[in-house]
């Protein structure tokens, strides 16, 4: 086989077969077919797209080009939660302790975040001590013990997906729903859970910025669960604005550990609540989604949640006084309010701008070398539908430094409309999908 020959079957808009899919990705995983000619086929695919049976095929042979984990020693239904990514999107934090206090194990492979701010990994080590390079032994005695665990994504896991994404990143082939379907997909089904609750995300701050792409994407990852033997529900939620008030790290992480103690902001709890919900479901802790929503409101209001949350960052070393006490989580120097210019209600909060304050801040990473610092970020004092007068605090900047503010603050400003008239709070979840 010839890469130019599928390349040039891509281009004319043909379907290639599974033998060719997997012939591809062996040889690019080995380092046998180049880059440039993966490039354009990322982007002969980006222009033709592939059918159902190549996107599943593509997603199976990229699980297959590493380790694919076995966690049948961890007993229970293992249910794992992704999220096509956000701004402010901190509901592993508060989501993975909510739903093991139940009793559904999570088992979880977290990243580092690329862009806007830290991922998963970078917001669990704002508690001094944490660590998510632990054994694969670790991994599990820590699920079958307390219930939780979180790990760092292993170099082989789905390696295929790992070269590919960081080709498309750069070759502006990242948007095209077969591709991000059969990336996340790939390591979802390699990370060796039993059921698998997605979260698509919609709007301006995410990849799908309108609902029919993004259902479309949702029933594409579906329709791969389902056919690889895993029970796989998917939520369609709004992210035309951050998702809660903090943006950042330790703020994130004082937002997650407020929303366990129940003071959650309302959006925030309306997603953890539907994702929560599939996941009690799917791991048999629940009857009814009304017991399950009943479930997770006693676990935070008995405290159950946030001793969970002490008890994981323990287990992995980190310092849990920090769950008590969240004013030792670092929180940068320089505090800066931005104020209203006009009366008014908010119309229009762009997630992207506010991510683009955190990077600008220093809370995001350039490229995946780069250090973030962990204690700068935003809090959003007002939000879309909220009712404001000019001078009112719009959001709250913690920067390091005057002129690192002073930037942040623009492009904080940027990002609001505001209106005379009232304007209604906006729908959180879209659809759900089975
Ligand atoms: N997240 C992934 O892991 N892959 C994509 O392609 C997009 C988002």
């Amino acid at each position: 086989m010839r890469m130019v020959d599928l390349i040039e079957k891509k281009k004319n808009g043909e379907m290639l077969t599974a033998e060719e899919i997997q012939w591809m990705i062996s040889g690019y995983t080995k380092g046998e077919i180049p880059d440039y000619q993966m490039s354009a086929m990322c982007m002969a695919i980006y222009f033709r797209g592939m059918t159902m049976d190549e996107t599943i095929t593509l997603t199976m042979a990229m699980r297959d080009s590493g380790d694919v984990l076995d966690l049948s020693g961890i007993s229970g239904v293992k249910v794992d939660k992704h999220s096509t990514g956000g701004v402010g999107d901190k509901t592993t934090m508060a989501l993975g302790p909510i739903v093991a206090s139940l009793g559904v194990p999570v088992a979880k492979m977290s990243g580092r975040g690329l862009g806007h701010t830290g991922g998963t990994i970078d917001k669990l080590e704002c508690f001094p001590g944490f660590s998510t390079s632990i054994s694969e032994e670790t991994f599990k005695d820590n699920v079958n013990n307390i219930g939780i665990a979180v790990a760092g994504q292993t170099a082989n896991l789905a390696p295929a997906d790992k070269k590919l994404y960081a080709l498309r990143d750069t070759t502006a082939c990242v948007n095209q729903k077969s591709l991000i379907a059969s990336s996340i997909m790939s390591k979802k089904l390699a990370s060796g859970s039993d059921a698998i609750v997605l979260d698509v995300k919609v709007g301006n701050g995410a990849f799908m910025e309108n609902a029919e792409d993004a259902r479309a994407l949702a029933q594409i990852m579906v329709d791969i669960g389902k056919g690889a033997g895993k029970q796989t529900h998917a939520l369609i939620t709004n992210m035309d604005q951050p998702l809660g008030n903090a943006v950042g790290n330790s703020v994130e992480v004082l937002e997650a550990i407020e929303t366990l103690k129940g003071n959650g902001p309302d959006d925030f709890l309306e997603v953890v609540y539907a994702l929560g919900k599939h996941m009690l479901l799917l791991a048999g802790k629940a009857d009814s989604e009304e017991d399950a929503l009943a479930k997770m409101k006693e676990t935070i209001a008995n405290g159950n949640a946030l001793q969970k949350l002490r008890e994981f960052v323990a287990a992995q070393g980190g310092d849990p006084s920090y769950v008590d006490d969240p004013s030792k989580l670092p929180l940068a120097p320089v505090v800066v309010e931005v104020a209203a210019p006009c009366d008014g209600y908010v119309k229009t909060l762009e997630a992207r701008p506010i991510g683009h304050a955190s990077m600008l801040l220093g809370g995001g990473r350039a490229t995946k070398e780069s250090d973030i610092d962990l204690s700068v970020g935003c809090i959003l004092r007002k939000k879309i539908g909220d009712e404001v007068k000019k001078g009112d605090s719009l959001c709250t900047i913690y920067a390091q430094t005057a002129e690192a503010a002073e930037a942040a603050s623009k492009e904080v400003l940027g990002a609001y409309e505001f209106s005379d008239s009232f304007v209604a709070k906006p729908t959180m979840i879209y659809a759900e999908l089975m």
